[in-house]
Formats: structure tokens, sequence, C-alpha cells
């Protein structure tokens, strides 16, 4: 049976900070951020939106592609940037898409890697009940302190797909290489909004574990490096995966599939597949038949690479002029406005617009509040 990805769709805040703006305000060259970390702007999420809001939007883009949302009978929300370490987020998701009841709503976490995770849970799932559907969504806000070097690759957005049986998009192949090990390269302790992280040691890690994973999914499937087509690579700044490429395919380019990532800034779990949109949103070349690689890599750390065969028509499939007027719409903060909403006693809910339908509207008695309102 064939199973992979039917309909994919992301959603990023409607605001952004540029990067030339940061440059200029902590006194650093705009060529470091441009050149040598390969970012040009970073989604910044006012009080009214988080991972929820976002993922509410992508989601209901990602099942608008299907024909019966009935048959959605499980959620997997993967994010490391959950506001509540109990509930799920999902179950906000699956009340504002209205799911049925009778569909399974859990979270997973394990850094920049649990939509991956998911992935392979929704596969297994749909192999056992064929003619069910897996929501999965990642969801990430990813936040550094001001004036620290992981400042500049902060960002957020969330990224939603459908798995299923004889997908319309991409049919994920069954081998995978994988490879986990213990290191403090990145981690966020519950009472902390911002993560800490050792960066230099984070992208050794990185490509240490890409070589690993790539030489064991290489073993298990019999192919060569040569028969992958294109790879789409974890970016937590463009310039890491720029960096994994160099070392992996070395004259291929895979500037595609940083397009929307170089704007939106880091958004952990969603990175990876936001890059598979790109690509796919960009390249000239009809994808048919192409096998496309990813690495998948969450600090902590799990690495996962895998792969996909692209299926007929997916073009049809694809929302390039709206994925691209989001990006473009998105309103730019000056620096001034950015630590004002840096500032965690900033709760002006009402004063930004929201991307989707759904937006925080207050917090009380600890529990966040949504409702829906219009898109403006
Ligand atoms: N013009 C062009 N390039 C410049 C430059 C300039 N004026 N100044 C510096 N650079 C280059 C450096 O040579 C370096 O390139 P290299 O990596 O190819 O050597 C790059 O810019 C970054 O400079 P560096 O001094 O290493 O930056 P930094 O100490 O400020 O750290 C990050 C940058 C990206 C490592 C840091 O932002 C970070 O750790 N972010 C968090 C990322 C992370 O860990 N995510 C989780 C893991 S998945």
């Amino acid at each position: 049976m064939k199973i992979g990805i039917d309909s994919i769709a992301f959603a990023t805040s409607g605001y952004f900070l540029s990067l030339e703006t940061l440059a200029k305000y902590r006194n650093v060259d705009f060529a470091k951020y441009c050149a040598g970390i390969g970012q040009m702007k970073m989604s910044i999420f006012p009080p009214n939106e988080d991972v929820v809001t976002v993922a509410v939007e992508a989601a209901r883009k990602a099942i608008s592609g299907i024909e019966d949302k009935n048959n959605v009978d499980m959620l997997i929300f993967a994010t490391e940037s959950s506001f509540d370490l109990s509930k799920s987020a999902g179950i906000y998701v699956h009340h504002f898409l209205k799911l049925k009841e009778n569909c399974r709503v859990f979270d997973l976490k394990q850094a920049c890697y649990s939509a991956t995770a998911a992935l392979r849970l929704a596969k297994s799932y749909v192999r056992e009940n064929p003619d069910s559907k897996v929501l999965v969504i990642g969801s990430d806000v990813v936040k550094y302190s001001p004036r620290t070097s992981g400042e500049p690759t902060q960002g957020g957005a969330a990224v939603a797909f459908v798995v299923a049986k004889d997908p319309r998009i991409l049919e994920i192949e069954p081998w995978a290489g994988i490879h986990t090990t213990d290191i403090m390269d990145f981690w966020r302790p519950s009472h902390l909004e911002e993560a800490l992280f050792d960066g230099k040691l984070s992208a050794q890690n990185y490509l240490k574990s890409m070589h690993i994973s790539v030489a064991r999914y290489l073993e298990k499937s019999n192919i060569a490096i040569s028969d992958v087509n294109h790879v789409c690579f974890h970016a937590p700044f463009c310039k890491m995966a720029q960096k994994a490429n160099s070392q992996l395919f070395r004259l291929k380019s895979i500037g595609e599939t940083l397009i929307y990532n170089s704007v939106i800034g880091n958004s952990c779990s969603a990175s990876l597949y936001i890059c598979f949109v790109s690509l796919l949103d960009h390249i000239k070349d009809d994808l048919t038949g192409k096998r496309i690689g990813f690495f998948s890599y969450g600090s902590g750390s799990v690495a996962e690479f895998f792969s996909g065969i692209v299926t007929k028509n997916y073009r049809q499939m694809l929302d390039t002029q709206n994925n691209q007027k989001m990006l473009t719409d998105r309103v730019e903060i000056s620096f001034q406005e950015y630590e004002s909403l840096g500032n965690r006693e900033n709760l002006d809910f009402h004063s930004y617009k929201n991307v989707g339908e759904v937006a925080m509207f207050g917090i009380n008695n600890h529990q966040r509040m949504y409702k829906v309102r219009k898109t403006y």
C-alpha cells in the first residue's frame, strides 16, 4: 500500500523583524546574518498568536484539501514550545477544526524532530487502518534571550499535513536511518520561555548525526546517494542546512528548499516540512517520480534520514501563490516594537492582527482563551 503526504500547508505570524534592523541595533555586520547564518527576516509572534493559533490556520488549509474530514481519526501535534505540560495543544486544534469526537489527539515532543516521529506513527497507523487519515501538525515558536548569539535565529511557524493511503503529494519509502545520542546541545527547562543552547556543539552533532543516519539509510535501502534527487534538511538557520548539503551532496543546490525558512526563521518541528513545501513551490523541474531525502534533527538528540517519492499530479495540491502572499503580507515591526513584544508583561491581545481565524484574547486562571475572529 502506498502511504504518505496527501496534502500540506503552513502558517506563520503576521509580523516579522528584518535582520538588517536587528544587526543595526546590535551593532553587528548584517553580512554575518545574511551570508554567515543565511537568514533575512524572522517571524515575530504578538500576544494574540501562539503555537495553537498558527497550527489551526495551517491545519485548516491542509484539511481543506481532503474530501471528508470525518476520515481524520488521529491528530498528532508535534511541538517543543507548548505552554501546558499536561493538556495537549492538539485538543484546541481539534475543537476549532470541528473534527469528530471519535479521534485520538495527543502531543509529541523531541525538540525539532517530533513531527518526523509523528509522520512515522501516522504511516504505521494508516497501514493498519487504510481508510483513516492522520493529521500531523508541527508547530513551534522559538525564542532566545536578547543579545545572545541565538537571537537572530528565532522565528516560528506551523506546518500541517495529512497522512493517507494513495497520497497525492509524496509516497514515504520504508527505509530510515536513525541516530540517537544523549547530548546537551539545546534545552529548555519548563520554567523558561527562552531556550538555552550550545550552538557550536549543536552544529557539530547535527553534522555527525547526519552522516551516521544517511549511512544507515543507504545500508538498509541499498540505494546510492546519487539516486536521491533532492534533499530537505532541518534548518534551525539556513546556513546549517547549506553546510550539511555541502558535506552530503556537494554540487546540488538546495536553494529552493530554503526560500521560506530564510524569512521565517527557526520553526523547529515545522522547519523540515516547510523546506519541502518551499521546494515544491519554487523548483522549476517537474518532480514527478523524484526521490526526496529528508534529514530530521532534534537536539538532545534524535536524527533520522528517510525518503519519499513525489507522486504524479502533485502540482494540483500546491498553493504557491497564497503561501508567497502570506509571507509578503506580513507587517514589518520596528526594533522598539520587537523589544516590547519580547517583554513577557506585554499582554496586549487586541492591537495585533491574526493570520487565521482563531486568536488568543486573554489568560484567565492560567487558562489560555481563544476565540474565532475574522481575519483582517
Ligand atoms: N560576514 C559574513 N560572514 C560572517 C561575518 C561577516 N561579517 N561575521 C561572521 N560571519 C560568519 C562566520 O564566519 C560563521 O560562519 P561559519 O559558521 O561558516 O564559520 C557564521 O557567520 C556565524 O558566525 P559565528 O561567529 O559562528 O556566530 P555566533 O557565535 O554568533 O553563532 C549561531 C551563530 C547560528 C551558531 C547561533 O546563532 C546559534 O547557535 N543559534 C542557535 C541554533 C541552534 O542551536 N539551534 C538548535 C539546533 S537544531
